[in-house]
C-alpha cells in the first residue's frame, strides 16, 4: 500500500503494509529515528508523535490509520531549537 503521509510539515510517499505500525515507517522507511520503541505496547510514551498537533503513542496505530494527518516527531523540535539557537 502507497501511504502520503505528512512528516514534519514534508510529503513523504512510503510503501507499507496497511497494519505496519506508525513507528516502523518513521524508522524504517524514512530514517526518523529519534522516535524511539519502548514498551511496544502504548505504555511508556517512548514512541510519541503528535498528529494533528495531538499527542499519540506512534507504536500502536496502524500507518492506514493515519490518513491526512499532520504528523511531527521529535526531529522537528530539534530542528526549531537549533534555529532558535
Ligand atoms: S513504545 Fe512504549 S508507548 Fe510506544
Amino acid at each position: 500500500m502507497k501511504c502520503h503521509l505528512t512528516i514534519n510539515g514534508q510529503p513523504h510517499d512510503v510503501e507499507s503494509e496497511p497494519e505496519q505500525p506508525l513507528l516502523w515507517v518513521l524508522r524504517d522507511a524514512r530514517g526518523m529515528v529519534g522516535t524511539r520503541l519502548g514498551c511496544g505496547v502504548g505504555q511508556c510514551g517512548a514512541c510519541t508523535v503528535t498528529v494533528d498537533g495531538v499527542a499519540r503513542r506512534a507504536c500502536h496505530p496502524p500507518v492506514s490509520a493515519i490518513g491526512q494527518a499532520a504528523i511531527e516527531t521529535i526531529e522537528s523540535s530539534a530542528d526549531a531549537i537549533a534555529q532558535a539557537l
